[in-house]
């Protein structure tokens, strides 16, 4: 394994400033190369797609280029990559278009770790199809989400669950195998959130048993761009709403509008930075991903261990989640002081975090949390180092009463 944290902290301008980035989960950097291909493809000239000249033809090659690019990224097959501006849009359309399948009597799988954009749209699409919702709760003694419940909740008049891979406050990562295989043992389909858990781990959507697996670039170095993966034979059987001259086949009925060809192209970038983070991993790029990502989990897991090492060791510090597998993200509240006065005196010190709920709506309420300004949230991604953590730790030592 070669992971130089030099070597990839000098492809990011923004770190230049100075500030310790520990904000990652609220959106990442990017990279020298995200910013140049985005750049070059406006520098290039660049058409809307279909047409009869080049730079046309170069935005139809971008759009194929970024379907390979995720499909690498994920395991999944170009085929079945659906692009959007983000994961709530694409979420949203996605409970649209499923629950008119559903009717009174039928019932969908939610859990309260789950951000809200893997919640709320399939909350609202039950209600108006007057079908059933049915919680999986955590335990907030670890923020663990026990897979048992799952046999229970999960019944033959299931059409859903929706399961996070990742939580984005306490980086939980339940057991997303188990859950879609006893989903798919009712007849369900499995829709997995894995906005937080793609920039931490290698992802393989075939063995995750995930039938739709959502995530957004801005969380792994990549613009402002959201995916869903999904196999193109279930693509085959949704008619989402479209525009009559729209692409009529899959998965172009699922995208609306004109795509930002420019940002497709950084996502593309993106992937290949992710694939190039340890130095010398080899092969095909879905490969290198595989390689680089399991070097990005067993740096970020050191940093993180030191992270919730030192905050575990301050008496005015209560850290909430404690599951054994995790992303590496600390969520905490400092006694004394609001969660924004927190962040505000980190900030102060060049440290950004985050405060609040974050929109993990309903485990913020689990904790407890909810109406008290949430908690602090800070996040260690492969371009943090050792330095930015002790610097958090210290300011966060230094916050006494
Ligand atoms: C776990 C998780 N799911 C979903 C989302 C929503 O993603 P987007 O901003 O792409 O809509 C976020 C964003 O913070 C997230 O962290």
């Amino acid at each position: 394994m070669t992971f130089d944290i030099s070597r990839v902290r000098a492809a990011y301008p923004a770190l230049r400033d100075g500030y310790a980035y520990l904000d990652g989960a609220a959106g990442t950097q990017v990279p020298s190369a995200v910013i140049e291909a985005i750049a070059e493809t406006y520098r290039s000239g660049i058409g809307n797609a279909g047409g009869a000249f080049p730079a046309s033809g170069r935005a139809d090659a971008i759009v194929s280029e970024c379907r390979r690019a995720l499909a690498d990224l994920t395991g999944a097959s170009p085929e079945g990559v659906i692009l959007g501006p983000n994961m709530t849009t694409l979420t949203y359309r996605l409970a649209d278009t499923l629950s008119r399948r559903w009717g009174p009597g039928d019932e969908v799988v939610v859990s309260r770790l789950d951000h809200d954009a893997n919640v709320r749209p399939w909350v609202q699409a039950a209600a108006r199809q007057g079908a059933t919702v049915r919680w999986a709760e955590v335990d907030i003694s670890t923020a663990e989400l026990p897979v048992g419940q799952f046999s229970e909740l999960v019944t033959e008049r299931t059409r859903l669950v929706a399961v996070t891979a990742a939580s984005n406050i306490v980086g939980t990562r339940p057991n997303v195998a188990v859950i879609a295989a006893v989903a798919h043992a009712a007849g369900a389909l499995c829709y997995v959130d894995g906005v937080h858990a793609t920039p931490h781990v290698p992802v393989d959507v075939r063995s995750l048993g995930a039938d739709f697996y959502a995530t957004s670039s801005y969380k792994w170095s990549g613009p402002h761009i959201g995916a869903v993966v999904a196999d193109p034979a279930l693509l085959e059987t949704l008619h989402p709403d479209r525009l009559a001259p729209a692409p009529a086949g899959v998965p172009g009925r699922f995208e609306r509008g004109t795509p930002a060809y420019a940002d497709l192209a950084g996502v593309v970038a993106a992937v290949d930075h992710l694939a190039g983070l340890d130095a010398s991993a080899a092969g095909s790029r879905r490969d290198r991903v595989l390689t680089s990502m399991a070097a990005v989990e067993r740096y970020e897991g050191e940093l993180f261990a030191r992270l919730l090492g030192g905050l575990a060791g301050m008496r005015h510090v209560t850290l909430y989640g404690k599951a054994p597998r995790r992303a590496p993200t600390a969520f905490f509240t400092v006694a004394g002081y609001t969660p924004r006065e927190v962040a505000e005196r980190l900030a102060a010190q060049a440290v950004n975090v985050w405060n609040g709920d974050n929109y993990a709506w309903e485990l913020a309420g689990a904790f407890g949390l909810r109406d008290s300004g949430g908690g602090v949230r800070a996040g260690i991604v492969h371009y943090n180092d050792e330095a930015e953590v002790d610097r958090l730790l210290a300011a966060v030592a230094g916050l006494t009463t």
